[in-house]
C-alpha cells in the first residue's frame, strides 16, 4: 500500500501540479486542516531536502502552522480531486471541516502527527527548520501592486518522508 519514494524523481510531477490546479497543504490542530499552494516547491538548503510553502496570514492555516511546525503536502498525480483543490483553495477551515465536507480521508503520517489528504498519490511529510515572512521593502513594485499587502510567511519544512500510497486502499 506503501511504496517508499525518491523525492527527486517527482519535482516534475511536483511542479507540474503546483501550477496545474495546486497540493494539498495539511496542518494539524483541534482538527486537521487542508488547504490549496499553487507556488512553494522543492529545494536544497543546509544539506537538507526543503519543501518551501507560502502561507498568508489570513489563513487559517497560517495560525495553525504557527503552532505545529509540521505540515505534509499531499499530490494528485492521476486522481481527480481538481473540484476539492478548488474548494479547499476557496474556503477557510475557520468556518468548515474540510474533511468532512468533502468526504476527503485524513490518514496518519508515517513520521509526524499530521495527517495527509488519502485521496492523492504522492506525499511529503515535513518538519519547519526555518520560517521567514515577506519584506515588503525588498519586493518589486509590480509583484507587490499585484499580489499583496497579505504578505506570505514561507516555511520551510525538511522532507522527513516522501511516499506514494494507494488512494484506493482506504
Ligand atoms: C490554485 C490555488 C492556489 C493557492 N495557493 C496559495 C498559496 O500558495 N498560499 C496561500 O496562502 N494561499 C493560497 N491559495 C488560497 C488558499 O488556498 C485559500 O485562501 C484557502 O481558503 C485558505 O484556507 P484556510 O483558511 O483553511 O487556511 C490558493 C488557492 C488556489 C485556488
Amino acid at each position: 500500500m506503501y511504496k517508499d519514494v525518491q523525492f527527486e524523481k517527482y519535482m516534475d510531477t511536483v511542479y507540474n501540479r503546483l501550477t496545474n490546479g495546486g497540493l494539498f497543504l495539511t496542518v494539524k490542530g483541534s482538527r486537521p486542516n487542508t488547504m490549496t499552494i499553487g507556488w512553494g516547491g522543492i529545494t536544497h538548503f543546509w544539506g537538507r531536502a526543503i519543501f518551501i510553502v507560502p502561507v498568508r496570514e489570513s489563513r487559517h492555516t497560517f495560525g495553525l502552522m504557527e503552532d505545529s511546525r509540521e505540515f505534509t503536502v499531499s499530490v494528485p498525480i492521476r486522481a481527480d480531486v481538481r473540484d476539492s483543490l478548488n474548494f479547499c483553495g476557496t474556503h477557510s477551515g475557520r468556518d468548515f471541516d474540510k474533511f468532512r465536507e468533502l468526504g476527503l480521508t485524513a490518514v496518519p503520517g508515517r513520521r509526524i502527527d499530521t495527517p495527509i489528504v488519502g485521496e492523492c498519490e504522492l506525499h511529503f511529510e515535513c518538519g519547519v527548520v526555518y520560517k521567514e515572512t515577506m519584506n515588503p521593502k525588498n519586493l518589486i513594485k509590480k509583484i507587490d501592486d499585484k499580489h499583496y499587502p497579505d504578505y506570505h510567511t514561507m516555511y520551510y519544512g525538511e522532507i522527513l518522508d516522501c511516499y506514494l500510497r494507494d488512494p484506493d486502499a482506504q
